[in-house]
């Protein structure tokens, strides 16, 4: 498209990226080997090559569809090197297409239900995040997601190990999200937690309105305060105004991620995406890779293939980027950097 060489060179921010979601095949294996943890090749024949893995990431049927191969996947992760291995390539990945800050989720229960500890992924996470700022000058922030389809308790247990390692306190961890399957695990059934988190003075995001319905987002925001909405494109595709209405007011940030939306069926194309919804409403978003190493594009690549399908001006880009540097949990003197 002729804005490519504009899109690549603009700055962003990422504020929706699942580290885990980052492993790519050719990681993946090889620390399938190093690890000896075995891939369930002889029941999913999809796990025997890097080749026949990428084809099976070609087409997920929905939002749980992609998700069996996220969970295994991340299996082969164990020590603090692997997950800074893990995040460094993707801060350098990041950095090549010019992301400047970057927020970004891991999930800690897919990982102490393994029985690697928490301290060995904020140590790996960590030293990747100093690397980043000191080859790229790149600011990143950590988003510790609990995940809805394990009990309640499980959430509240990891929330409570976390914030009593003073890892919220100390600024190691920016916020709590809320992540994996949607619809059966509303937002009623994370009160407890979001309550308590609140009241902690820690930051609170959620998934919501991926698969979930519009109404999910208002309750995201009435029952758990939530401060910013992963996704929340079901607010567009249900033309929920009073709702649409509600985040122009209060300036919610969506932290939207088209490509990832296309692959996991929840509009039928790009051309789909409610882009000029949000542009006309006046929402402030950002546009994010969500799973780029299994959704077949990275930050860069969710601009362009909006680009290709609605032709935005300079000036709209330029307002998505302020709008993008305005809603992250950085401070005001990196925002003024950023800006
Ligand atoms: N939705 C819910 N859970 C997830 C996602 C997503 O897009 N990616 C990784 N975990
Ligand atoms: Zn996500």
């Amino acid at each position: 498209t002729p804005l490519h060489p504009f899109l690549a060179a603009l700055p962003k921010c990422e504020h929706h990226l699942h580290l885990e979601g980052t492993l790519e095949p050719e990681l993946l294996f090889e620390l399938s080997r190093k690890n000896n943890i075995t891939l369930p090749a002889s029941t999913d024949p999809a796990f025997g090559s890097v080749e026949t893995l990428l084809a099976r990431y070609k087409t997920f049927k929905n939002l749980d569809d992609f998700l069996g191969y996220y969970y295994i996947g991340m299996s082969v992760l164990l020590h603090a090197s692997d997950f800074e291995a893990l995040a460094y390539a993707y801060f350098s990945k990041a950095a090549s297409q010019r992301v400047r800050h970057a927020e970004v989720f891991f999930d800690p229960q897919a990982h102490t239900s393994r029985g690697v500890d928490l301290a060995a992924l904020v140590e790996g996470f960590k030293k990747a995040q100093a690397r980043a700022r000191a080859d790229f000058g790149m600011s990143t922030e950590l988003i510790m997601c609990l995940l809805r389809h394990l009990p309640p308790p499980s959430a509240m247990e990891t929330f409570s190990q976390a914030r009593e390692a003073g890892y919220f306190a100390d600024g190691t961890l920016a916020a709590i999200g809320m992540d994996s399957s949607e619809l059966p695990f509303p937002p009623p059934m994370w009160k407890d937690l979001y309550d308590a988190a609140g009241s902690g003075g820690i930051r609170r995001t959620v998934h919501a309105g991926e698969e979930g319905p519009a109404s999910y987002m208002t309750q995201a925001l009435d029952l758990l305060d939530a401060q910013r909405i992963d996704h929340g494109i079901r607010a567009f595709l249900d033309e929920d105004d009073k709702l649409i209405a509600r985040l122009v007011r209060q300036k919610t940030l969506l932290t939207m991620c088209p490509l990832s939306n296309v692959k996991l069926n929840v509009i039928p194309s790009i051309a789909d995406f409610p882009l000029k919804k949000l542009l006309d409403a006046g929402v402030t978003f950002s546009i994010n890779s969500d799973d780029p190493a299994y959704f077949e594009g990275y930050i860069l690549e969710n601009y362009c293939a909006l680009q290709e399908a609605f032709q935005l001006s300079v000036r709209d880009w330029e307002s998505i980027a302020k709008g993008a540097v305005m809603g992250s949990w950085c401070s005001e003197s990196r925002k003024e950097e950023l800006l």
